[in-house]
């Protein structure tokens, strides 16, 4: 139902994502993105280059007085160093032999755990630039404008998406479930930790693997509120939500592992102690726990989806790691480039925009419309066409 790419390099002079198959009437402007794109600039732990990188965004289509129209909706963030960069990254032919100064190096000490390595043997690169100013999460700058779009469509029909911190390194604890209401609280935690002592915590955390010459991971989750039943399918393997967001969740940069609900955890549970029992609240079914993460068959239950992503941690370790110099042959170190000693709150807010497109997209699917205004009918008459022996409470 939705579509979206992203196009642009690190160092570009630009990066654009196109988004195709959103209603017309969904409110979206400049200001609301750019709130989006600081959030993921934002957090504790991240390198002098975010402090750099102005995000410079212009939405270039699909978009009239504030809101869409209908058709594919084209952003741009201009890179607002591209002055420097213009020689290292001019998409027109230049006479390498006249390029200076540090950046005009080539890259020939792959970095390990980067796409730098396999990416010259896959392309035939000689060195890796061409493969890091793709495979760099700057790229993730144009997923979270998009993802900011669509937060906005799924608002007006009372879904609202939230992310918060719940491991950094061996830090961990972070159990308690903010609302949408947090979201305030969130965005001024240096970490985006809904509990403080924990944020304190991961705060000290990072500062000694900055001493120490280190990075770090952690894991982020995201909620999703207010989600109606039956979006994502059982009928077909490739349709079920869990199977969605796993998939749009591990396409982010460093993300290792996904979880749905409580996960690997459950594994280690009986079946007693796993599920999510039914009662009646209110003359509604509601479930006495969210074990499953709101997601049950393939579809969505009613209740909080909750899903976690694990970022390993960043790769371009300030004590470089040992790799082999192409040009020469010999063992060396990896190329450093200015680089983040943690990023997993950035990648939380990633890993929200991930969420949000899929949500987005599994609920077109379900309920359609050329317009909010058809998109929010299809879904009342739906919730309301539910025989009353099986209304279920949505929790938002
Ligand atoms: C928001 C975000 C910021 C990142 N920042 C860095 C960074 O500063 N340095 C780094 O080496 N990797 C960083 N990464 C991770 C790399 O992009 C990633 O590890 C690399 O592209 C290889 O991909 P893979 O880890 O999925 O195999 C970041 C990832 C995300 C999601």
């Amino acid at each position: 139902m939705l579509r979206w790419l992203t196009a642009g390099e690190s160092h570009g002079p630009e990066l654009t994502a196109v988004l195709e198959g959103l209603p017309a009437g969904v409110p979206v402007t400049t200001e609301a993105l750019n709130i989006s794109l600081a959030r993921r600039r934002f957090g504790y732990g991240r390198g002098a280059r975010m402090k750099i990188e102005q995000d410079q965004l212009r939405i270039t289509g699909g978009v009239r007085h504030g809101l869409s129209m209908g058709g594919p909706i084209s952003i741009v963030i201009e890179n607002t160093e591209w002055d420097k960069w213009i020689e290292i990254m001019s998409p027109d032919p230049v006479d390498s032999s006249t390029l200076t100064g540090a950046r005009a190096e080539p890259l020939t000490r792959p970095r390990p755990g980067h796409a730098d390595f396999t990416g010259m043997q896959k392309y035939g690169f000689i060195e890796s630039r061409p493969v890091l100013e793709r495979a760099s999460a700057r790229e993730t700058a144009a997923r979270v404008a998009l993802g900011s779009i669509v937060e906005s469509f799924l608002a007006e029909l009372g879904i609202s998406v939230v992310t918060h911190t719940v491991s950094i390194g061996k830090i961990s604890g972070g159990d308690l479930l903010p609302k949408p209401t947090d979201v305030v609280d969130l965005d001024e935690d240096p970490v985006r930790a809904f509990d403080t002592k924990l944020s304190q915590a991961m705060v000290e955390e990072i500062d000694q693997a900055h001493k120490d010459g280190d990075t770090l991971g952690g894991v982020v989750e995201v909620l999703v509120y207010g989600m109606p039943p039956g979006v994502g399918s059982y009928v077909h393997w490739d349709r079920r939500l869990d199977g969605r967001l796993a998939g749009a969740l591990m396409s982010i940069q460093a993300i290792k592992g996904v979880a749905v609900g409580d996960g690997f955890e459950s594994a280690t549970r009986r079946g007693s102690e796993a599920h999510d029992e039914m009662q009646l609240t209110d003359g509604l079914v509601a479930r006495i726990t969210d074990r499953a993460g709101g997601i049950e068959g393939g579809m969505s239950n009613g209740e909080i989806i909750r899903v976690r992503a694990a970022m390993k941690p960043i790769s371009t370790v300030p004590r470089a790691l040992k790799t082999i110099d192409v040009a020469t042959g010999e063992e060396s170190t990896a190329h450093h480039q200015r680089s983040d000693v943690c990023a997993v709150p950035a990648a939380g807010v990633v890993a929200q925009a991930m969420v949000s497109l899929t949500i987005a997209d599994a609920v077109l699917e379900k309920f359609g419309g050329d317009s909010v205004a058809e998109t929010k009918r299809n879904l009342a008459s739906y919730l309301e066409s539910i025989p009353a022996n099986l209304k279920s409470k949505i929790v938002s």
